[in-house]
């Protein structure tokens, strides 16, 4: 296990790749290419007709589809995900935000990504979603074992974890099909959705909130660790935020210190035909792995990749990808981060506590443990 106290260490995989003389894209021993480069991720991102999204056998919606078939799913998803209307939830994100800071701030020991990142991720979802709040534990649980699943890179463990989960939805979703009129939420809507002209199949509904929720779940209590751990470290810009800052100084501060450690670390794309790409010649059918991670340090973008530039790194920052599979749940997730941190830092002072700083190890980023001492305002 690499541990690392000072959060400066080589840390995830493809590091070791980056290191002078830095190569944009580089063979994984697994046969996969790994897009490393600013400018190789963004043109691999935006453009599908040569690299597809179509990876995986499973479903996948709308991330596995291309195309027009894309466009038409992306229009059904966006109209849940739009500003306007996640910002109703925007109240009960703030009461689910104060209760887990004050746990938090009452409990003897604390681990900021799981005690109030994966914590609050599930708490929030749950609510979003309109899901009873008897399955918090298991969507804990599940967080948990879903990380270590993906850590041990064991196949059979990763699958079972997604079939657990696949299980869970399929609990909520059919009470919800057979009985409609029992319930007033965003689950029930998406159930009988018929904006592309029929209704949504059993699988396309279990897929859609798989997505929704599965992987975002853990991206978001990565994200909430990987800020805290700044806040922690950076005290001037802790007080900042404690002291109130607008919605879009908010999301330029998020960005940057998510685009310093992102926590959500790769995708995948499969080319339709024999590609050039930062100088390796690419045969049709070669599978291919976007790092944002290290697309978001690429020293030929950015200069020094650890400086702290909000506005100055905006326009190339990769945290939420780029081209048409640019993640529509951003103004969701800002919302959710902006609400756990605010909420937090007008209870609590944040500090490193003693204790053992895990980093995460691929395939995901940011921090598996970060302890945390919370002392009153
Ligand atoms: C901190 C949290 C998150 C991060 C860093 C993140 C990042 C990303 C990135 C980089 C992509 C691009 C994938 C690609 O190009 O293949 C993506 C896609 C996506 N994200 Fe997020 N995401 C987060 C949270 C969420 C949440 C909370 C939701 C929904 C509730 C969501 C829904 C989606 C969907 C549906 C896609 C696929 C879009 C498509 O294929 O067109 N994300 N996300």
């Amino acid at each position: 296990m690499h541990t690392d106290p000072t959060g400066r260490d080589p840390r995830k995989f493809g590091d070791e790749l980056l290191a002078p003389p830095r190569c944009p894209v580089a063979h994984a021993p697994d046969g996969e290419v790994l897009v490393l480069g600013h400018a190789e991720a963004v043109e691999v991102a935006a453009d599908p007709q040569r690299f597809s999204s179509a990876v995986s056998a499973h479903m996948q919606l709308p991330n596995g589809l291309d195309g027009e078939e894309h466009a038409r799913f992306r229009t059904l998803i966006d109209a849940y995900l739009e500003p306007a209307v996640v910002e109703k939830h925007e109240d009960a994100f703030r009461r689910t935000a104060h209760h887990v800071a004050a746990e938090a701030l009452a409990a003897d020991s604390v681990d900021a990504v799981l005690d109030i990142g994966a914590r609050f991720a599930v708490r929030s979802m749950t609510a979003w979603l309109g899901w009873p709040e008897e399955f918090e534990e298991r969507l804990l649980a599940w967080v948990v074992e879903n990380f270590a699943a993906t850590r041990s890179g064991d196949r059979s463990r990763t699958a079972a974890v997604a079939a657990e989960f696949d299980g869970i939805i399929a609990e909520v979703v059919r009470p919800r099909l057979e009985n409609p009129a029992a319930f007033d939420d965003v689950t029930c809507q998406l159930v009988h959705d018929t904006s592309l002209g029929r209704k949504l199949e059993f699988p396309e509904i279990v897929s859609i909130l798989r997505n929704w929720t599965g992987g975002d779940l853990g991206s978001m209590a990565l994200s909430i660790g990987v800020i805290l751990h700044a806040l922690a470290h950076e005290p001037e810009l802790q007080e900042r935020l404690r002291q109130g800052v607008a919605r879009e100084e908010f999301t330029a501060i998020a960005d940057e210190l998510l685009r310093r450690d992102n926590p959500f670390v790769s995708n995948r794309r499969i080319t339709t035909c024999p590609v050039t790409l930062g100088g390796a010649e690419l045969p049709e059918g070669q599978r291919v792995r976007i790092h944002w991670t290290a697309a978001n340090r690429d020293p030929e973008k950015f200069a020094d990749p650890d400086a702290f530039l909000p506005a100055e790194n905006a326009a190339a920052n990769l945290v939420w990808g780029t081209g048409p599979h640019y993640c529509p749940g951003k103004p969701l997730s800002m919302l959710e981060l902006r609400a756990m941190i605010e909420e937090l830092l007008a209870l609590a002072h944040v500090s490193s506590a003693d204790g053992e700083t895990v980093r995460a190890l691929h395939p995901v980023g940011g921090w598996r443990r970060f302890p945390v001492e919370l002392k009153a305002t």
